[in-house]
């Protein structure tokens, strides 16, 4: 089977994507003749009988695929299976493996700043994004609590991993040394709204948003007021494309360059 160096990002809507811009960045650093598109895709169906038709030679999966993907591919990895999620496909010679680079770029964000083993963790949000984040920082040895606006979700997901869901009224107790939000409340155009009490936030705490539009959040600035420690949206966003450049090329990924193309392309020119 002739692979084509072509790789993609498929979701609906695709439109805002920065996948392309990060992963051409890092191909052309690293002296790579491949090109990174991106595919606005409904039917999956399809559109993965053209992958495997064309012998494109990677995909990275987003909103509303990531686990209907599932049904289309030759395999799944462990991890991907008990997130239910695959944000990342590699065409091995015809054979279409799905893995989640979601969890572990979430991870190394969040080892920057923190060694999680034993910390008390508390998630925002019950979705597709929540279930990489409770895996993980289960998996790295994290005290998982989950506060959602649906109880019933949020309890449904702590109960399926076996961690806590807390109430609204349970969170102070909790006292939380992590706090991630995972939902998109805060992302732009609605970026004056946040997800957490900004009252219930300690200058002891470590606090993590997965929203990178705007990069400065109201969460992350009210953390940082306080005193508090930020990681921003796009510390897990590079991770976790980098982390798929490595299972595409077998190269290690040039992370300055592709951090600093998608810093170019949100209009910011910090370094
Ligand atoms: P994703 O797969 O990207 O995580 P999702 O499955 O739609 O997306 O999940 C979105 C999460 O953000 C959910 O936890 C959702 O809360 P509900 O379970 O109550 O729907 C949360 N969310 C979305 N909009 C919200 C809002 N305006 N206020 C509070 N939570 C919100």
């Amino acid at each position: 089977m002739a692979l084509v160096p072509l790789y993609g990002v498929i979701g609906n809507p695709i439109g805002h994507s920065l996948s392309p811009v990060m992963h051409n960045a890092a191909f052309a650093a690293t002296g790579q003749a491949a090109y990174f598109n991106a595919f606005q895709v409904e039917d999956l169906e399809t559109a993965m009988a053209g992958v495997r038709a064309l012998g494109i030679a990677g995909l990275s999966v987003t909103l509303p695929h990531k686990s209907k993907i599932m049904e289309y591919l030759d395999w799944v990895d462990d991890q991907a299976l008990k997130i239910s999620a695959v944000n990342t496909v590699v065409n091995r010679q015809g054979r279409l493996c799905g893995y989640n680079t979601d969890a572990p770029g979430a991870l190394a964000a969040l080892s920057g700043k923190i060694e999680l083993s034993g910390r008390r963790v508390l998630i925002i949000g019950a979705g597709g994004a929540a279930r990489a984040l409770v895996y993980g920082v289960a998996e790295a040895g994290g005290r998982v609590a989950i506060v959602n606006r649906s109880a019933e979700r949020g309890a449904a997901l702590a109960q399926e991993f076996g961690v806590q869901y807390l109430a609204s009224s349970e969170i102070e107790n909790f006292q939380a040394e992590v706090l991630v939000n995972t939902t998109s409340v805060g992302m732009a155009p609605a970026s004056e709204l946040i997800p957490f009490p900004p009252t219930l936030i300690k200058p002891s705490m470590v606090v993590m948003d997965i929203v990178y539009n705007p990069l400065r959040t109201k969460l992350l600035e009210a953390a940082e007021k306080c005193g508090a420690v930020t990681i921003d949206g796009l510390e897990m966003f590079i991770a976790q494309g980098a982390l798929q450049f490595e299972m595409w090329t077998g190269q290690k990924a040039p992370l300055k360059v592709m951090r600093q193309a998608v810093l170019n392309a949100l209009g910011d020119d910090r370094c």
